[in-house]
This record gives C-alpha cells, structure tokens and sequence, in this order.
C-alpha cells in the first residue's frame, strides 16, 4: 500500500468525531484505497494491503455510511466484492452472485456472530446452534456450472456479479470433474470452491527454468488459471477444492455438511479438515488446532470458515450486500520473524512523498523471505515528534536494531515491534533527509501532515517517472502496448519526459523514424506500428480519466468522476478553478486556524467547526464574489471536499503542472461524461437533503434520486436546484431561501420522485 494509504488508515479517529466534511473527505479516500486494493487483488493478482487493513477501510467507511447516509456513494465499495473482469476473457453473469466472506480476527468478534445469529432467528441461549468449520483456502474461487451431471461452464468470481470464461482451462484441472458421479444431483448445480496450488507443485514451478516466478502459490494460481492458452493452465498443477454452490435446480441436502459429502460424492475433493461446532469454545479449539497444523499443511490457507449448518436457517437469515449472515471468516494473526534493520532508503512517489523503506537482513517469514519492509514515514521512523511529544505508532527506529516484521498474505511486510534491550550502543536517531534524494530539491511538510514531500515538482526524475506510470495505468490512459515499464524505460532514456510526449512519439520516432524505436530491444516493426495505433486511439479520452490521469494528489477515480459530471468540461474545470484560486489561497493562509480549530475541538472532546473556520477565513479575505461563487460550486460537487479542492487549485497555479497539462490537453479530443441517467423529472438536478426524513432513509432518498438520474449534494449553493427539507432544517434552508433555492417537504419530494 502506498503511503498516502497507510497514513489514511493510520490518522482515521473514531467516526462519531467527525465533522461531515471531514467524513466526506474521508470516504472518498477509502473508497479510493479500497477500489485500488480490489483492482490490485482479484484483477492484476496482486495485493497491496492485507486483510486487517482492507478490512477496517471498508468497515469505516460502512460506519461514515451509517452515519452520513447523504455521503453513500453510488457506487460504494462497500456494496461489492472482487474488481470486474477485465476484457481478456469472454464475460459471465452468475445467476446467483458469488459473494465474498465477513472477517473476524478475536474471539469476541466470533461470540458477536454467533450472538447476532442467535438473535436475528431468535433463538434463545439454550437451544442448540450447530455450525461448520473448515479452514479458509487461500487461492481463488471458482464456479462451475454442471447441466445434466456435464460440466458447462467455469467462471471466475470476477466483482461477483460478472466474472470471466475460463471453462477451457477449468477443464484442464485434474480435480474438476468432466462429468459428475453417481447419480441424484440436481439437474443444474454450480459447484463453488476454490482453486489453488500446493506448496510442492509451486516450489517445483517457481524452480523450473521455464516456468515463471510468482511471488507465493496464490498468485501462482490466479495466473495459471487466468491464462488466454488453455495448454499452459495444463501444464500447471491446480488443484480444486468444493466448499459451496450458486445456482441450483433443486435442494441435494439438508445442511452444510451433509450437502458437502453430497459434492464429494459427485466426485469432488472436499477439505479433510471440515467438522461440526456446536458453541464458540468449539469454534475456539478447532481454530486454534488448525493454526497449529497450518504450517504442516501442503496449501495456504489465511483462517477458518464457519457456516451455520442447517440450510434452513442460512436461507433465513440471508445476506448483507455482499456477504451472508451465516457465515465468517476467522483469520489468523499475521506471521512474524526478528531480523536485523540494516539501511533505510528513501522512495520518492508521485505526489514527492518521502517513503522511507527498511532495507532488512533477508528473513523467511511464514515461508516467504522477506527484505524490505515500509517504514511509513519520518514520525513513525522517529517515535517522538520535533516538540518532545511521543507519537502514536511512533518506534524510535535506528540502523542497526532487531525489529520484528510480519506480513499478512501477500502484504507489503511491516515492523510490528523493535527490540530496544538488542540496540547497538553506536546506533543513532535516523536523521530523516529534508531535501529530496533524487533530484535535491527542498522536502517539505505542510501542516498537520506526517508525510514530508519534494518540492521539485516535474523537475524531480523520481515524481516524473511515478506521474507517467500512473498516467499511463489501467484506470488512468490504459494504453496497450505502453505499460508501466516500457514507459518508465522511454523516460529514462529521454524518449519521452511527460505525459503529452507520448502523443508526439510518433512525430519524433515514427515513420521514417521508425527505425530508432524498430531498433530498441524488444521491439519489432508490428509493435512499433501497434504501439502508435494504441497511442492514436486514446488522443479521444474521457474527461474523468484525463483527470484521473493527471495523478494530482487526492484526486482518485471516483472523484474524477464527480467532477467530470459536475463540470462537464476540462475548459469549464480549468476556468472554475482559475476563478476560484483567491478562495483556495485564502484557505492555504487559514490552515494555522484550521489546525487550532483541530486541536481545541480534541482538547474539548467536541467535533471541530471546520466548515465553520473555513466560512471565517474566506469572509474576512474579502474575495471577489465570483471567487466565492466558484470556490462553493467547486466543493458542492458530490464527494468534493475542500482539500482535495485546493490539491487542484495547487495545481494549476504552479506554472511547471499547468504548462504540462495543457501541452498533453492540446493533443487530445477530452470527452464529456455521458449522461447518467435520463427521462426524469429529477434528471440533471442537484438536489441536497436536509433535516429528518420520516418515510425513508438518507440512503434510500439518495439512492433513489440517483436513480433518476439527479445529483445528491452535501451542501447548498448556486448549482442546487432542490432542497428536500424535513423536520429540523437548520442552516441549509436559511442558505436555500437566501439564494432563492426551491425548497420542498418530504412528501412533495415522494411524489415527485414517484412520477
Ligand atoms: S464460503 C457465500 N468457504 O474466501 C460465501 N469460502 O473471503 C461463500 N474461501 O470468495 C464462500 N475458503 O474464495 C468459503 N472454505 C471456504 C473458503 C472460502 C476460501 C474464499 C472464497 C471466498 C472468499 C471470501
């Protein structure tokens, strides 16, 4: 996980301290963080956070859900699992959505669940509740439709509505029977399960001169079976095992077990391990014997599943959005290993972040080794703050100490403890660089941030090399044939230095040229060819991924997005922007106020006014009003707080980003959004909700006004068409009157929204 990610969780207080606009902007980072960690897990096979973190990022955001139902958004990643498939593989819709699992990491959280079940079917303390147990495989999973006892069809979960083809390949695995065994199985039965390697047959392929080197067996897994050449998924030993189903005709067993001998029957293999609990002391024991036998185990597996037994009571008790009320995942503790700290380096990112990195002596953790660990940033380095104060999460870290690092799947590993009795007497405080190490510029910090940033902007190789691996990323310009690498390599040799070099390439490589890039190693007279076709088919973009795209700090894709709704234009942005900058300087002045506001809201155990101090300092800054007109139209755009509002104000002001931006904007035809939904009466509309809604919730009223195509907006200004204002109306019906704002009840709105 980047730093911007770790921070974000490391700085998250309880959600009832937070004021809305704070949890605004909050929601749309971890929306952000936890969109990115799906794309990164079940997409590209790579996860970049572990299930601990992922986990409390969609669990806070859930909270600032229930809180600040107006701050759901609409495609909330708390409403799915998984990333959709991306494009290589025919599609599937499953007719019955393969769903992801609740995570409990204590006992307690365990006792919660079962508690809830107990009390959602009502069942009282006495009476018997059996559930399974089995341990959680750490593969992929895998569904398989049989018709008539022959398998039809295999798909991927893919975001578990929609997942890829990969019948082919499925037919390939050994365990994966072509046609079912004995006979009563129902007519048509999707098998569920999950796919993985042993830890033999990975060690074998990782060693085989031809095989390709995977990280651990779950990556190893995902990429044999998410092959476009079925040949090669042969040739690599996936195993299978069946745990579940989707789509059935008829019922085939009374409970979890029973229907899971059912499936070994069919000619499934099903997990060994898998037993009955009857309460949570059993669930304890059996969890805690598997975590013993974990590491004599042959395949991964990341904790323990129990589903309720009885089929009746699971279809009872149903499901949340995305996962069943029956069931949960209980995970293991993250696997640890002392080693020695022997340098720190520091990374540069693409917002000029200073990452520090741990440079460890190599050590096997939970049988991966591990060399590298993240250091977060200078406060966490440090264990103590410039003022003298202890810091939270803080170690006091040196070159030279024993530190204790652990990981959690594929994580990036961390240091979860130093061992201050086995520190070297010469070994010092690490004096954390204040000038950038790649390009010397000076390193700052601003305010109330724990991350200290190069200033050298495009000037600084490391920022410049970062910007154009994200430009050119999957969700940002995508292009085919100028991946990550091929454009780190073109900047590095001084093919191309930004963003809008990429559209004249051509012009300085191309035809006639062609040789010179024909002539770079790996590259032949198709893929020079090919490359100049990708490049050509994206000089038309859509204005959300051009945004996207322009990595500026906070800016992620949902709320490029937004913007690109609510602005239409890269001229209409661009100009706003321009119109707002004395409001966004006001606001970079009132950060000292902001921070005092901060502290005195903690010190007084109330929320911080900051909406409030924020409204202060621009009245007094006597701004021109069509500077304050921009500046409230820019932050009433859905998910658009004022930090992020300032981040592109920052932007565009500083002539070095502003001179790229518009060069790269010059080769391109930027596309407006489509609209988002039509023929209503609301479509189009901005519409913000005040007050207590008696008929339906927050959520409910915003889902069904996005529905209709309206936009939901957290406040009022110059762009709101609606206010639907119930009981308790506060400010923002004052602020609604004062700018003649329609404004309607409840009831009005129902009707309208009924029509
Ligand atoms: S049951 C409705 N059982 O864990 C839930 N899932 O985090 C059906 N997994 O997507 C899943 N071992 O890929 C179940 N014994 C097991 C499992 C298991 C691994 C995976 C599965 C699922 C994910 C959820």
């Amino acid at each position: 996980m980047d730093v911007e990610g770790k921070d974000l969780l490391a700085s998250l207080v309880p959600v009832e301290e937070l004021d809305e606009s704070r949890a605004a902007r909050l929601a749309a980072q971890l929306a952000e963080l936890v969109a990115q960690a799906d794309i990164a897990y079940h997409g590209q096979d790579a996860p970049f956070i572990d299930d601990a973190e992922y986990d409390r990022a969609k669990r806070y955001l859930a909270g600032i859900e229930d809180r600040f139902p107006q701050l759901s958004l609409p495609d909330s990643p708390t409403g799915k699992v998984g990333a959709a498939p991306d494009g290589r593989f025919g599609k599937i819709a499953h007719r019955q959505r393969m769903l992801s699992l609740a995570n409990a990491f204590s006992e307690d959280e365990i006792a919660d669940f079962v508690q809830r079940i107990r009390n959602f079917l009502n069942l009282p303390a006495d009476a018997p509740l059996t559930l399974t147990a089995e341990p959680k495989i750490d593969g992929l999973s895998l569904s398989l439709r049989y018709e008539s006892g022959r398998l039809v069809q295999a798909a991927t979960r893919g975001d578990g509505s929609v997942g890829e083809n990969v019948t082919a390949n499925a037919r390939t695995i050994a365990d994966i029977p072509e046609t079912l065994n004995g006979h009563g199985y129902p007519d048509v039965l999707e098998v569920r399960g999950e796919v993985y390697m042993t830890h033999a047959d990975f060690a074998r392929l990782n060693q085989s001169p031809t095989g390709r080197s995977f990280a651990n067996p779950r990556n190893a897994a995902a990429g044999s079976l998410r092959q476009l050449d079925a040949a090669i998924t042969a040739s690599r030993p996936l195993r299978f095992f069946a745990y579940a189903w989707g789509e059935i005709s008829a019922p085939f067993a009374p409970t979890q077990m029973q229907a899971v001998e059912a499936l070994q029957g069919y000619g499934f293999q099903t997990n060994p391990l898998m037993t009955i609990c009857n309460s949570v002391s059993d669930i304890m024991a059996f969890w805690q014997s598997v975590e013993r036998q974990r590491a004599g185990l042959d395949y991964d597996i990341d904790g323990v599943v129990y589903k309720v037994n009885d089929l009746g009571l699971q279809e009872r008790l149903g499901f949340r959005s995305t996962t069943p009320r029956w069931a949960i995942a209980h995970k293991f503790p993250a696997q640890t290993a002392w080693t020695r700290l022997e340098a720190i380096d520091i990374q540069v990112g693409r917002t000029g972040a200073l990452s520090p990195v741990a440079r460890l002596h190599p050590v096997t953790v939970g049988g991966v080794v591990v060399s590298n660990a993240t250091l977060h940033n200078e406060d966490y380095i440090a264990g103590v703050s410039a003022d003298g104060c202890e810091i939270r999460g803080g170690k006091d870290i040196r070159i030279g100490d024993w530190v204790e690092v652990y990981r959690a799947g594929d994580v990036i590993p961390k240091i979860a403890d130093v061992d201050l009795s086995r520190r070297p007497a010469d070994a010092a405080p690490y004096p954390f660089p204040q000038t950038c190490p790649e390009c010397g510029s000076p390193a700052e910090r601003e305010t109330g941030d724990s991350i200290r940033r190069c200033t050298g902007g495009l000037i600084c190789p490391a920022q410049a090399v970062e910007k154009l691996r994200h430009f050119v990323s999957r969700a940002a310009f995508d292009i085919e044939g100028l991946g990550a690498k091929v454009a780190e390599e073109l900047f590095r040799d001084g093919w191309i230095a930004e963003p809008a070099d990429i559209f004249t390439l051509q012009d300085r490589y191309g035809p006639g040229k062609l040789t010179q890039l024909r002539n770079r190693e790996g590259w032949g007279e198709k893929s020079a060819l090919n490359l100049f076709q990708s490049i050509d088919r994206r000089r038309e973009i859509a204005l959300a991924r051009f945004l996207f795209a322009l990595g500026i700090r906070h800016l992620g894709e949902v709320a490029a997005q937004e913007l690109a709704h609510h602005f239409g234009s890269w001229q209409a942005l661009r100009d706003a922007l321009d119109l707002a900058r004395p409001a966004a300087l006001a606001l970079r002045h009132a950060e000292g106020a902001i921070r005092a506001e901060r502290e005195a809201a903690d010190a007084e155990g109330r929320r911080a006014r900051l909406s409030e101090t924020r409204a202060a300092a621009l009245a007094e800054c006597d701004l021109p009003p069509q500077a304050e007109a921009a500046w409230s139209d820019l932050i009433a755009a859905d998910g658009i707080g004022p930090v992020l509002a300032m981040s592109l104000s920052d932007a565009l002001a500083n002539p070095q980003e502003r001179a790229a931006i518009d060069r790269l904007a010059s080769h391109l035809t930027i596309l407006p959004p489509e609209a988002r939904a039509t023929d209503s009466a609301l479509s189009g509309m901005t519409i913000v909700f005040t007050g207590t809604l008696e008929r339906m919730t927050r959520a409910e009223a915003k889902a069904r006004a996005e529905a209709l195509g309206a936009k939901v907006a957290g406040s009022v200004s110059a762009k709101t068409d609606l206010l639907v204002a119930g009981p308790g109306a506060g400010s923002k019906a004052r602020k609604a009157a004062e700018l003649g704002v329609k404004v309607m009840d409840e009831d009005e709105w129902l009707t309208l929204a009924a029509r």
